[in-house]
């Protein structure tokens, strides 16, 4: 049976790799290890926007396209490397005018129109870190990102476009900022004829200010530990984590395993389905595929409008080669039958992808037969907003025989292992935790302003290794596979969702004195949000108090965050010392066995907790 290659030298693996992307001064040393801090490539300096445009200037690339963008309505707009390069150089010129330094913190709140990539470049190009914040968020979700980051600058448009209605975004970075005093200027892209308000000094309108922008930025070479980003991603407890990636290591850890698993070629055309506010979408929509000087698609819209074939339509009309998406998508188009699947040709289609939760035997198999015509490889890609990008995936350059459901081995250079609670290598078959035992180029390098923090999470539960927060399982062969989280975290349609921010969305409602949220399994999206609620004194636990709660959520969180079902009861099951004990909620709303009840505090709440969803179930 084939394997992946064991790598001997793993330095001097990552040397090779770090040669194959553009630097301007050498590095001093491959990696400075003082657990749990790396520096890789130390000493040496480069520019992620020249790594991605400038590099192809001058080469047969430069009128290749870089990006077709297209929205839900159907426009289009293609960008060639060179036209992106220019408009790259322009954007990043207005920002440097208006005051944009190497090192400042800049929040994207945007759309997936292209600008959101451009200004993700032109941030990249003046050496200042971005923060994309996914524009479905809410105003809460936003500010608290924001004044974590300590954003000088925030990037954004008047509206996004989605199911054919304009969603007011510049208005929710209003409600984000009252009261702020950091943020310095707004930069609007106003892609509507709507009005909007502006704020006196404060907001610039983008239009106005690229009048004066010049053609070019030499772009600001920084260290390889330089952060090119920071990207929040939802802990279990408190605030989300602020995961900062560097430059050189990031860059040379993407760049090396998009390769490796998709394999692309020059006349590929490759689409990744993801959004920029995900780390997907900044290391597989925009990073990677730009260094390679591949063509992709980016598409604005949903997945199904305004017809259920819309994706299709796509990859048929751009003639896409490599598809990467998310199991959630595929268990919705599932549901819709291969009817308005077969009315297109979809044999451009070589290689395909799968990421974020765990992709089951039947959604495989359905994938590879009625997307893939049963001739792609599916590369289901494990990894996380941590890791920068995949660590167990099949390799497309050096494929493995293939298992469904399983995301098949460690890629060359990662040291993955499953260990039990004391940290020691479990046999085959037997369920664990998923540790990762060297550090690679594309960690995490710290939690924004807190390394105690990182420290605590990633490397405290095993001493030496990273702990991931998954369980996994390896079987005879040395496959993995995956079993979801080994924390609370949720995973929703393949994005984290914390407890802790949900949960204080709830309370913000009024009626609302206590909220404990757990995920459940769900056909479609994976697990879906079910909330446990204790109210007020005086208040109903009708619809109408119902529906405050899911404004509230909708409002501070967004749309992703909204429970699926809300179960009012008297007092949530705690322990002596006070902390929910979602294990039992989650029990309940799984219709499963309790365990273990001694620890807690009144155990008469799991009883009630049960009733009212024994009695809730009957009434939906
Ligand atoms: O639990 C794993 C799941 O998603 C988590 C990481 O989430 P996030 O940081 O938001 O990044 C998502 C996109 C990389 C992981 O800890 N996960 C991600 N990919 C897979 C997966 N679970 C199973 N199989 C995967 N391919």
């Amino acid at each position: 049976m084939k394997k992946t290659p064991v790598i001997s030298d793993v330095k001097g693996y990552w040397e090779l790799e770090a040669n194959r992307i553009p630097w301007f001064e050498p590095w001093n040393s491959v990696l400075e290890w003082n657990e749990p801090f790396a520096k890789w490539f130390a000493g040496g300096t480069l520019n992620a926007s020249y790594a991605c445009l400038d590099v192809h200037m001058g080469t047969e690339r430069e009128n290749k396209v870089a990006i077709h963008w297209e929205g839900e309505d159907g426009e289009t707009i293609p960008f060639t490397y060179a036209q992106l390069y220019h408009e790259v150089n322009r954007f990043a010129s207005a920002l440097k005018k208006n005051g944009m330094r190497k090192s400042d913190r800049v929040v994207l709140y945007l759309p997936m129109i292209p600008q959101a990539l451009i200004a993700m470049l032109a941030c990249a190009r003046l050496g200042a870190i971005h923060s994309v914040v996914f524009s479905a968020f809410g105003s809460s979700a936003l500010a608290d990102r924001i004044r974590d980051a300590k954003a000088r600058f925030v990037i954004t448009a008047d509206f996004g476009k989605r199911q054919g209605k304009l969603i007011p975004i510049k208005n929710v970075v209003d409600i984000a900022l009252e009261g702020d005093v950091f943020v310095e200027h707004v930069f609007v892209i106003k892609r509507t004829n709507e009005s909007i308000v502006l704020h006196e000094k404060r907001d610039l309108l983008f239009q106005n200010i690229l009048e004066a922008a010049d053609d070019y930025v030499a772009p600001e070479p920084v260290d390889a530990t330089h952060p090119l980003f920071i990207l929040y991603t939802s802990g279990t407890t408190g605030k989300p984590k602020g995961i900062v990636h560097s430059t050189g290591g990031y860059l040379t850890y993407i760049n090396s395993v998009f390769n490796k698993a998709f394999n692309p070629q020059e006349d590929s055309v490759y689409w990744c389905t993801a959004d920029v506010g995900w780390i997907t979408g900044h290391s597989f929509v925009t990073y990677a595929p730009l260094m390679n000087g591949t063509t992709s698609v980016v598409y604005e819209g949903g997945p199904t409008y305004p017809t259920i074939d819309r994706w299709w339509q796509l990859i048929e009309k751009y003639k896409i080669s490599i598809f990467y998406t998310s199991p959630t998508a595929l268990r919705m188009f599932m549901r819709h039958g291969t009817e308005t699947i077969k009315k297109h040709d979809l044999s451009s289609l070589r290689v395909l992808g799968s990421v974020g939760e765990v992709i089951n035997p039947e959604v495989w198999s359905w994938y590879h037969e009625h997307i893939g015509g049963g001739r792609c490889p599916i590369i289901d890609t494990w990894w996380q907003t941590e890791t920068g990008g995949f660590m167990l995936s099949p390799s497309a350059q050096n494929l493995v025989d293939l298992k469904p459901g399983s995301a098949t081995f460690a890629l060359p250079g990662i040291d993955v292992d499953i260990v039990d609670a004391y940290g020691i290598s479990v046999p085959a078959n037997t369920k664990g935790y998923l540790v990762i035992k060297q550090p690679w180029p594309g960690m995490l390098i710290g939690v924004y302003g807190d390394p105690e923090r990182y420290r605590q999470v990633y490397w405290s539960k095993f001493s030496g290794m990273y702990y991931p927060g998954d369980f996994a399982i390896k079987d005879d062969d040395g496959y993995f596979w995956l079993l979801g989280r080994s924390d609370e975290a949720l995973n929703v349609a393949g994005h984290l969702l914390g407890t802790a921010e949900i949960e204080s969305a709830a309370v913000a409602a009024f009626s609302v004195a206590e909220a404990a949220v757990v995920g459940v399994p769900d056909d479609i999206k994976g697990q879906a949000v079910v909330l446990f609620v204790t109210l007020r004194k005086g208040v109903e636990p009708d619809g109408e108090t119902k529906r405050e709660i899911v404004a509230s959520i909708r409002h501070l969180m967004g749309p992703i965050a909204k429970p699926r079902d809300i179960y009012f009861v008297d007092s949530l099951p705690k322990t002596r010392s006070g902390k929910i004990m979602r294990r039992i909620l989650k029990a309940i709303a799984c219709g499963e066995e309790i365990g273990d009840v001694s620890t807690l505090e009144n155990e008469a709440s799991v009883e009630e907790v049960r009733q009212v969803h024994v009695a809730m179930k009957k009434s939906f």
